[in-house]
């Protein structure tokens, strides 16, 4: 009986809060009005229903790169959900008015083949896409997922996320070009599906890094967002990730905190921890398993080219990170073993890690093992192969500014790896 009552009560409150105040922002209209204000404007346009691109050299490029991001604008606003850039990023409200976004085709840009424009009076962004890019979505849909975000409002200032503006703009355009996600949008646009973007070599190859590392000329920050790719496909069933991370990811993002993405996903998360969430997503990235069939396939073609070196022998089985390879914040090092029959395991380091036995049987079924104080054993059977990962996790989540990273965010793990059974 209380549980009815407390149902209907909550029903109540629900619907009587729904009829003061509604939650459902108007429907937007078909076509948003032009804003020619944004970026300058021009003379020589074409529109279509959400933006209008200035000074295409003719009707077919602009033809082309509208019909692109309406395809684009069509999986990430109208499939899920995200909040149109055809509204102000600094109202408060979904209401509208809606206006188009300006797409700018200009000449050159100082050492970019597009960029993000914004008039953050009015709270709108526009692109600035190179006359020889404007036929390629992934530089074009990567602006526009500079675009959404600044639509998602809460990013906006906040410099901690900075650096994770661009992990987020090439997972959009990764995630356009290639995802199930949009595949419904492709092929109503007619757009093909291509390659995937992943970088392999880096983000693999140079795992150890921060999770996401702004540094110029050497981070990865535009290669990091396989592990969005991760939370999205959500391949570990936790609760809170998957398909709303976009949007929650911004939406849930504490107000003015200037906190970092870790942050809010660790919220998110909850209860698993973000320690587990991220030890996970490096154990996965071994063999790519992270429901991203391009980039899995990319990954087996190429997989001789990565750099693995990151232990140093001691002699009798045992092994010691190098210390330029230690494992940053959130960063890893993922270490192919060699050996089958029963492998064990013991991992030792002055501070808190995750460490994973994966194993992958020819047909691609995978195992993963977390090892338990850090020991744990696997067995490999013929035609398996195994790795070791092993994640750099404090225990608390770090204030760090991917642009600027902290001797605290940069400093590495330092550990050694008994191995029985298998050697490296
Ligand atoms: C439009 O411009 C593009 C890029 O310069 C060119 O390849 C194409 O042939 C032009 N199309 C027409 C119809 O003029
Ligand atoms: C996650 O859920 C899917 C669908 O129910 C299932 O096929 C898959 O095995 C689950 N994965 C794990 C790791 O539990």
């Amino acid at each position: 009986m209380l549980r009815i009552e407390l149902l209907l009560s909550l029903w109540l409150a629900i619907a009587c809060s729904a009829a003061a105040t509604p939650v459902v922002a108007a429907a937007p209209p078909p076509d948003f009005t032009p804003n020619p204000s944004i970026g300058g404007g021009g003379s020589k346009y074409k529109d279509s229903s959400h933006f209008r691109v200035y000074n295409a050299v003719n009707d077919s490029v602009a033809n082309v790169l509208l019909n692109t991001l309406e395809s684009a604008y069509s999986c990430f606003v109208g499939s899920q959900g995200w909040r149109s850039p055809g509204l102000s990023f600094k109202s408060e409200n979904d209401d509208g008015p809606f206006y188009k976004t300006n797409v700018y085709d200009v000449a050159s840009l100082p050492g970019a083949a597009a960029n993000t424009g914004t008039d953050m009076s009015k709270g709108f962004s526009f692109l600035n896409v190179v006359t020889q890019y404007m036929s390629t979505p992934a530089v074009f849909v990567h602006e526009f997922g500079h675009a959404m975000t600044y639509a998602e409002r809460y990013w906006v200032d906040q410099g901690r996320t900075g650096a994770w503006w661009e992990t987020v703009a090439n997972y959009v355009a990764d995630t356009f070009i290639t995802s199930p996600l949009c595949a419904d949008a492709r092929s109503k646009y007619n757009q093909p599906t291509g390659d995937t973007l992943i970088e392999l070599k880096k983000v693999i190859g140079d795992s150890f890094q921060v999770i996401v590392d702004g540094t110029k000329d050497s981070g990865n920050y535009y290669q990091a967002w396989p592990f969005f790719t991760y939370l999205i496909n959500n391949p570990d069933n936790y609760t809170g990730l998957g398909r709303t991370v976009f949007p929650d990811v911004w939406r849930k993002y504490k107000r003015n905190s200037n906190e970092t993405p870790l942050h809010v996903l660790e919220r998110l998360a909850s209860p698993t921890k973000i320690q587990t969430v991220v030890g996970r997503y490096w154990a996965r990235m071994a063999y790519v398993d992270i429901g991203h069939t391009k980039a899995q396939a990319l990954f087996q073609q190429t997989k001789k080219t990565i750099n693995y070196a990151n232990l140093d022998s001691l002699g009798s089985g045992k092994y010691r990170v190098k210390s330029a390879r230690q494992p940053r914040y959130m960063g890893a090092n993922i270490v192919p073993l060699k050996g089958s029959g029963e492998i064990s395991t013991v991992v030792t380091a002055g501070s808190p890690f995750k460490a994973t036995l994966v194993v992958r049987s020819s047909s691609g079924a995978m195992r993963y093992t977390e090892l338990v104080n850090g020991a744990g054993k696997v067995t490999v059977g013929s035609g398996e192969e195994a790795s070791l990962v092993v994640v750099n996790t404090p225990d608390a989540l770090l204030l760090f500014d991917p642009f600027s990273l902290s001797s605290e965010a940069n400093k590495g793990l330092d550990y050694q790896v008994a191995l029985t059974g298998a050697s490296i």
